[in-house]
């Protein structure tokens, strides 16, 4: 195998690690913000539930958003097929914190769970963009290694 294909191969494998990692993050912030609702809908305190999607949002949603813009989102940005779309990404993690900040800032139940849902269903969609447009994208490119992007980011929580 020449050695294109062979860290085309490599890094095929390093994105599939990085979507099952995502698929992870998307099915923890939707039993989060789910449990949020309910709590709220039942009546009973939501101060449990709202603690335990700000400690997520905290340990490792701002960390995740944090490690793809000094990683992945550079180095797609790099490509002219790329650069767009990760301008437009980069405003998501601003929607993205923005509705963080909602849930942490209300102090009506129903209006918390409300913004936690639209986190989650936000957080949803970028995660497709990433996993569908951006991980293709640097996987096919020869310039540049997908795995040594990662393995080479600090505080790097999910790979290995
Ligand atoms: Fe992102």
């Amino acid at each position: 195998m020449s050695e294109t294909a062979e860290r085309r191969d490599t890094d095929a494998r390093t994105a599939e690690e990085i979507r099952r990692h995502h698929a992870v993050m998307v099915a923890d912030l939707d039993r989060l913000s789910a449990a949020l609702v309910e709590a709220a809908e039942s009546g009973a305190d939501v101060a449990p539930a709202r603690s335990a999607l700000l400690e997520w949002i905290t340990t490792v949603l701002v960390p995740h958003a944090a490690q793809e813009e000094e990683t992945t989102y550079p180095a797609a940005a790099g490509l002219p097929e790329g650069h767009l779309l990760i301008m437009g990404m980069l405003a998501e993690h601003d929607v993205i914190r923005h509705f963080a900040g909602l849930v942490r800032g209300t102090k009506n139940p129903a209006a918390a769970g409300a913004y936690a849902r639209a986190l989650y269903e936000t957080f949803a969609s970028h995660q497709r963009k990433k996993n569908d447009y951006i991980l293709p994208l640097l996987v096919n490119e020869p310039s540049v290694s997908l795995t040594d992007l990662m393995s080479n980011s600090h505080g790097h929580a999910h790979h290995h």
